[in-house]
């Protein structure tokens, strides 16, 4: 199998000196902890304390997938994610890294499985758009309404609004045909509409939060139906699951990434910058944006001491934003780490047809590949900030695939849970989100919310004296 690797050289004082730097007895200083840490998370993970890490080893879960998958593609022409957060943003990433770039746009015999839609907004304008771009072609859609909890405002408001539709156009049965739904096991609202309404369904697994749920059902379903190689992917993530288990820090990526990005953090480093060298992986970075921020942003220490911790994850896509954030990284303050992803090899080679070879500053491209270019880039880029004196770790993919984004998922993961303990936090909840979905309820008149919309009057209120 190939492997995904993590370089963490250059964030060494003897790259980047000692006032930005760590030193490599700083890493070490953590090997009697990581180890403790690892093996307490393998033998939670052995015990079905941590629910997402058995998620790579599910056969059943995937033989489900699978079965569903055969159930809805034939004559889908549309599958059309309803969700938001942790059951988009996964979606999103696969579907991005492993198929097509514009497989949207590929005629029909070409593209691999219905077009992909996934709504993770209550915009108007977009929502409509999309509503009206399906009309006349309702019976060869499929919604897949993703939600753990059932009852978010956005995913919730969608659905209703899909099914009356269907309903009006379709009719009751086909209606019911049309939709599947990805919701909690046992409880919820939307489980009791499942069972009152005869829906199909798949479920979050208990106890594996949105943000560590794209290796099941809520991922995959969308995954398989266009076609990604769920065998390869679930391989990927187990093979990682090997390296992530080794309890001594040298040998274990997600430990390392863990203890460098929190020791960066500890020396004012509370900006983590993801930056893909390659358009198949921009929404791993978006992705990895909401895994970072929700596990790690807490107020709290799990002995109950206040705080306010974590790092401000942040998504930038090289080449295209070295043309808009590289100013900033390098000369800006030096409060940031960056992740470079990179593409040792691209499925595609692309010539750069050779050219006005008598002008200078075009001639030398001539000749060459957008692969080269796009890793010289990348490098460029790195250089310069090293010579900022600017912190940064690699993960070198030798090819972007199944495996290898199975690989990477699992390993973020992973790191995620090794910095929620290093932080001393829970990485698993989000009670910050939950106010304001709340206070949506409560702005769009719920029962049971009546004083918090009274409370919110005031924040609502447009002050005059103060509006120009
Ligand atoms: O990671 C999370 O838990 C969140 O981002 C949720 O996925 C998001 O808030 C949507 O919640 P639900 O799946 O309950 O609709």
């Amino acid at each position: 199998m190939q492997r995904i690797q993590l370089h963490y050289k250059n964030v060494l004082d003897e790259v980047i000196g000692s006032d930005h730097g760590l030193s490599l007895a700083d890493i070490e200083a953590y090997n009697e902890p990581v180890d403790q840490m690892v093996r307490q998370m393998n033998d939670q993970a052995a015990t079905g304390k941590l629910p997402y890490r058995k998620l790579p080893y599910d056969r059943q879960m995937l033989r489900e997938v699978q079965q569903a998958a055969e159930k809805y593609r034939q004559g889908t022409g549309n599958l059309v994610v309803l969700g938001i957060g942790g059951s988009a943003l996964g979606t999103i990433a696969l579907q991005t890294a492993l198929n097509h770039p514009f497989y949207n746009l590929l005629p029909d015999a070409k593209r691999p499985g219905p077009k992909l839609f996934v709504m993770d907004n209550v915009d108007p304008v977009q929502f409509a758009g999309l509503l009206e771009l399906l009309d006349g072609q309702l019976d060869r859609t499929i919604f897949n309404v993703i939600s753990k909890s059932g009852q978010t405002a956005e995913t919730a408001s969608q659905f209703l609004t899909v099914r009356k539709m269907l309903l009006d156009r379709l009719g009751k049965q086909q209606a019911r045909d049309q939709i599947v739904v990805t919701t909690d096991p046992q409880s919820g609202t939307l489980r009791q509409i499942v069972q009152q309404e005869g829906y199909f369904s798949l479920q979050v697994p208990a106890g594996v939060g949105g943000r560590f749920s794209v290796l099941s059902h809520v991922g995959l379903f969308a995954a398989a139906m266009c076609s990604i190689d769920l065998e390869a992917l679930m391989a990927g993530a187990a093979d990682m699951d090997k390296q992530v288990s080794k309890p001594v820090l040298r040998d274990n990526p997600a430990a390392i990434m863990a203890v460098v990005q929190y020791l960066l953090y500890q020396r004012g480093k509370h900006i983590s910058v993801m930056m893909p060298y390659s358009y198949q992986l921009k929404d791993m970075a978006d992705w990895f944006r909401q895994l970072w921020a929700e596990s790690l942003g807490k107020d709290r220490t799990l002995d109950g001491k206040e705080v306010q911790v974590g790092p401000t994850p942040v998504r930038a896509l090289g080449t295209t934003d070295q043309h808009s954030q590289v100013q900033l990284y390098r000369q800006g303050p030096n409060d940031k780490v960056f992740t470079f992803l990179q593409v040792k090899q691209f499925d595609t080679q692309m010539p750069i047809a050779g050219q006005f070879q008598e002008h200078e500053g075009l001639g030398y491209l001539g000749g060459a590949d957008f692969a080269t270019l796009i890793n010289a880039e990348k490098l460029a880029t790195e250089y310069a900030l090293l010579k900022s004196n600017r912190p940064c770790l690699e993960v070198i993919f030798p090819r972007v695939c199944a495996e290898t984004v199975g690989q990477f998922i699992y390993f973020m993961e992973v790191a995620t849970s090794i910095a929620g303990v290093l932080f001393n936090i829970n990485a698993y909840d989000q009670p910050a989100v939950e106010l304001g979905k709340q206070a949506t309820f409560a702005l769009m008149g719920r029962s049971g919310y009546e004083e918090l919309a009274g409370e919110l009057q005031l924040f609502g209120d447009v002050d005059q004296e103060y509006l120009i």
